[in-house]
């Protein structure tokens, strides 16, 4: 039975039974928890929860589904589709458990001739979830089949949820019997053996939280009893055409079939190749229904999947040996299958294929230069006689260029290399715990903002004395651990306090946080970050480094000692009125029009983006560090002052990008008066001569029409001159100079190494030319063809051509004479051919006779009748290439 029939067959049975057939809708529903539509039952969501009042009791329709979590899986499975197709029927409060069985059964068990499927009885086994016992009496009554044909499942396989908060509830399944070749007697998990096909959910849950299968929470029952079923296309489409998997089956194995005509390869033969032919049926069926129904391939979110698709897609084709455009090949294949069911398929089939044919474009251009960096890498290996490519540069591949590591891994093996695979699997596991902790770092600040906004309605504001002081007394309000209210932290464990005063610097305005102690009775607390996570409140994360701060004995002691470190501080003070003084300086120097876009600053170091196209020269730059340090040494006087926006904009201060400030009262931070006027919150130091200097080390791009500038303050600015020196002492050492000299000497020494390698070289040259005229005089007559045949080992392309070109010459002008020189050098075959006129007169061909060499060195070249070259990458059979030559001549002539 083809799909469509199976498709008519399914809606003429619910609508027989009064339903009303809706067509699908677009996988790309307004649902903010969804990626794509993943069930049938989506698009009907407002029905089940009440939230609109649905037009029809009942409906069916076979919707289009995508669902990507398993995409590893597709083709390893016989039933992982990433697209696939979902028939249902739905009841919205009319019939409920009993109507939805009698109706899914006698589809299932109707004879083919009657409109069914035909499965047979004895094959068939209804799950219900552990303890709906209607459930069980209901099937033991409708089909007949004894209690032990009837499984009990627990939450994971028989309840069911859209994975998100929405409508859920206990669910029956009708699994089909495959036989033991699947899997073992009465093992339910064994899904080959025991294919689940059609789900019935029993939807009668509000479903508040959903944290596995197995976790969720029920909010309370749906206003009504619904019925909500998936019957999956696919497999009771490769059930009843007695075929393997959902792959074969008649509107996807088509694609497979035409793969196999691009890649020679056959389906069937190499379980590896047929996990690629799979990939390949349901990845280009996947992206062409997602860009049928609007996305583009793009880095996030449904564009980015759509890009993963195509992508794996491709490269299936490839690793199955087929390396031209592959989209154009096969994409119309499965539109002409896809296109009788949904016709935009092919009214809006400009559009599909431009977008896919341009994303595999895109992707051949980063395969083609990740594949530059490939050899490259794989040459160096080659070339330090190594065997094996390193885990490190293994992943910069995958991290830079996107290229998969199976790719990798049969590049390397090609070009005779290993890789090390442990290596690249554990910086792959390190990125991915690095962006777990980040994304975990990141939700510790904004997760659960409610906790802080509950402490801060209940305690009010933290009174915060940054400005003011170094030290306070406080009284602890809060203690947290991992986000959440504790009672306790004990010793060495990391944790959050919140106290009612505090004279730490909360990280903001691009200046860190103050580092710090906080002591209490008994212990001592070291302060690791400060932030603000609700407007108001500071929030200290601390790690206890000193006996064990309970909750009880801070409350009961009442105070605790707040101190940050006073030379962090200063080094802080001195960065930030740094980055003023530095951006002041950068004005001066290049213009109003260039304006800081960011800026960092932590202890002794600075950086500061700015909007600005083209690169400072390194007189700029030096200008700006002059004029910074100038306004050092004029010890300006450093002050904050509040006043309203208007009126701070009015008096010159610069309020920068992307800021939000206060509606009320702004505070500006002046150096010298209108030398420099800033909005700021920062700490900064009293007089610009306490910044104590300002060391620019360097000037760069970071993208986008920014650049960025970065500076040492303080002691950590003398620290960098004071490293530099120590340089220039070990070079005047080294070179026996004086400093003033050093760069003299240097370039001196520079000159002579370049004259000395051009020296070298000619000698080289010379060497290898010398043989030249002996080759000529040596050349051997075939057919009256004087002809040089020679190899040089060591020789590359350029030395190859060099001396093939100075035999021809030498050659007797007035005879045919030919010359080939093959040289390899570097696991790489170079061949040129040089004919004089006489013997192109004679019919040869510089172009055949590289041709006829290149079967012997595994290459390919090409070139005129007079010249030609090619390479190659067979060293080994050198001399039966020299041998080529001479026959082929003979055979010419
Ligand atoms: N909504 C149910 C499922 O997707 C039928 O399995």
């Amino acid at each position: 039975m083809d799909t469509a029939e199976i498709r008519r067959r399914f809606l003429a049975h619910f609508e027989n039974a009064g339903h009303t057939a809706v067509p699908s809708a677009s996988l790309l529903l307004d649902d903010p928890n969804l990626l794509f539509v993943n069930a049938g039952m989506v698009p009907f969501k407002p029905y089940f929860l009440g939230q609109e009042t649905p037009p029809y009791d009942r409906a069916t329709s076979i919707q289009k589904c995508v669902r990507t979590p398993d995409i590893e899986d597709v083709g390893k499975t016989t039933r992982h589709g990433t697209f696939f197709e979902m028939c249902g029927n739905f009841s919205f409060g009319d019939y409920f458990k009993e109507r939805a069985i009698e109706l899914a059964w006698d589809l299932v068990t109707k004879p083919q001739s009657d409109g069914g499927w035909g499965f047979d009885e004895a094959k068939l086994y209804p799950s219900v979830y552990v303890d709906d016992h209607e459930a069980v009496a209901l099937w033991k009554k409708i089909t007949g089949l004894p209690d032990d044909r009837i499984a009990r499942l627990g939450k994971s396989e028989n309840y069911w949820s859209m994975g998100v908060p929405g409508p859920g509830g206990p669910c029956s399944e009708i699994l089909i019997d495959r036989g033991p070749a699947y899997g073992a007697d009465g093992d339910f998990s064994a899904e080959d053996r025991y294919l689940e096909f059609w789900n019935l959910v029993f939807m009668q849950d509000e479903l508040s939280a959903v944290r596995s299968k197995e976790d969720f929470d029920i909010a309370g029952q749906l206003p009504k009893k619904n019925i909500d079923t998936g019957m999956g296309l696919e497999r009771v489409a490769f059930m009843t055409q007695g075929v393997e998997n959902m792959y074969e089956i008649d509107v996807m194995f088509p694609v497979i079939e035409r793969a196999m005509e691009l890649t020679g390869r056959k389906y069937g033969a190499d379980p590896v190749d047929d996990v690629r032919f799979r990939v390949i049926a349901d990845h280009v069926r996947s992206s062409m229904m997602l860009i049928s129904d609007g996305v583009t391939p793009g880095n996030e979110a449904r564009g980015y999947v759509l890009r993963r698709l195509l992508r794996r897609a491709v490269r299936s084709v490839r690793l199955l040996g087929y390396e031209d455009p592959a989209l154009p090949e096969l994409l119309p294949i499965s539109r002409d299958k896809m296109g009788e069911t949904y016709t935009d398929l092919h009214s809006d089939w400009e559009r599909i294929s431009r977008v896919a044919f341009a994303e595999e474009e895109a992707f051949r251009k980063t395969l083609a230069s990740g594949t530059t960096i490939f050899d490259t890498a794989a040459a160096k290996v080659k070339k330090a006689g190594g065997t094996s490519l390193a885990g490190e540069q293994a992943f910069a591949l995958h991290d830079t260029y996107g290229f998969p590591i199976d790719l990798t891994l049969e590049m390397a093996s090609e070009a005779g290399l290993s890789v090390d695979e442990p290596g690249f699997r554990s910086l792959m596991a390190e990125q991915r715990d690095r962006a777990k902790a980040d994304a975990k770092s990141k939700k510790g600040q904004h997760a659960d903002t409610g906790v802080y906004r509950g402490i801060l309605d209940e305690h009010g504001p933290t009174e915060w004395l940054a400005y003011e002081t170094l030290a306070t007394e406080s009284r602890a309000l809060a203690l947290l651990s991992g986000g959440a209210p504790a009672t306790v932290l004990g010793n060495g464990e990391v944790g959050e306090i919140v106290l009612d005063r505090t004279p730490f610097y909360a990280e903001s305005g691009g200046q860190v946080a103050d580092a710090g102690i906080i002591e209490f009775d008994g212990g001592r607390l070291e302060v690791l970050d400060v932030q603000r996570p609700v407007r108001g409140l500071v929030v200290h994360q601390v790690r206890v480094v000193d006996g064990e701060l309970s909750a009880d004995a801070v409350a009961g002691s009442g105070q605790l000692h707040a101190q940050v470190d006073p030379d962090w501080r200063t080094g802080a003070r001195q960065a930030h009125s740094g980055t003023h003084v530095v951006h002041a300086a950068l004005r001066q120097v290049l213009g109003p029009s260039a304006l800081q876009s960011g800026s960092y600053n932590r202890p002794g170091y600075l950086r500061l983006d700015f909007g600005w196209t083209t690169g400072l020269s390194p007189a700029q730059v030096r200008e700006i560090e002059d004029v910074s340090n100038h306004a050092l040494r004029a010890d300006l006087a450093v002050g904050a002052q509040y006043m309203t926006l208007p009126d701070a904009k009015e008096w010159g201060a610069v309020a920068l990008f992307g800021e939000t400030y206060d509606a009320g009262k702004v505070r500006v931070v002046e150096i010298g008066g209108p030398w420099s006027r800033e909005l700021c919150g920062g700490t900064h130091v009293d007089h610009s001569s306490q910044i104590g200097t300002i060391v620019v080390t360097g000037e760069a791009s970071v993208g986008s029409g920014n650049r960025r500038i970065e500076a040492f303050t303080g002691v950590e600015g003398f620290a960098y001159l004071a490293k530099e020196r120590d340089v220039v002492g070990q070079l005047t050492g080294l070179l026996k100079t004086q400093p003033d000299d050093l760069v003299g000497r240097v370039g001196d020494l520079v000159e002579r190494l370049r004259a000395a390698e051009k020296e070298i070289e000619k000698v080289r040259l010379a060497q290898l030319l010398s043989g030249g005229a002996e080759l000529a005089a040596g050349a051997q007559d075939i057919g009256g063809v004087q002809v040089v045949a020679h190899r040089v080992d060591g020789a590359g392309g350029g030395d190859v051509r060099t001396l093939a070109m100075d035999v021809r010459g030498r050659l007797p002008h007035d005879a045919p004479g030919l010359v080939v020189v093959i040289g390899a050098a570097d696991g790489k075959v170079s061949v040129v051919a040089a004919l004089n006129e006489a013997a192109q007169a004679r019919g040869l061909s510089a172009n055949d006779l590289v041709r006829a060499v290149g079967p012997f060195i595994d290459g390919k070249g090409g070139g005129k009748a007079d010249v030609a070259q090619g390479g190659g990458t067979d060293t080994s059979r050198l001399d039966e290439a020299l041998a080529a030559v001479g026959a082929t001549v003979a055979a010419a002539v």
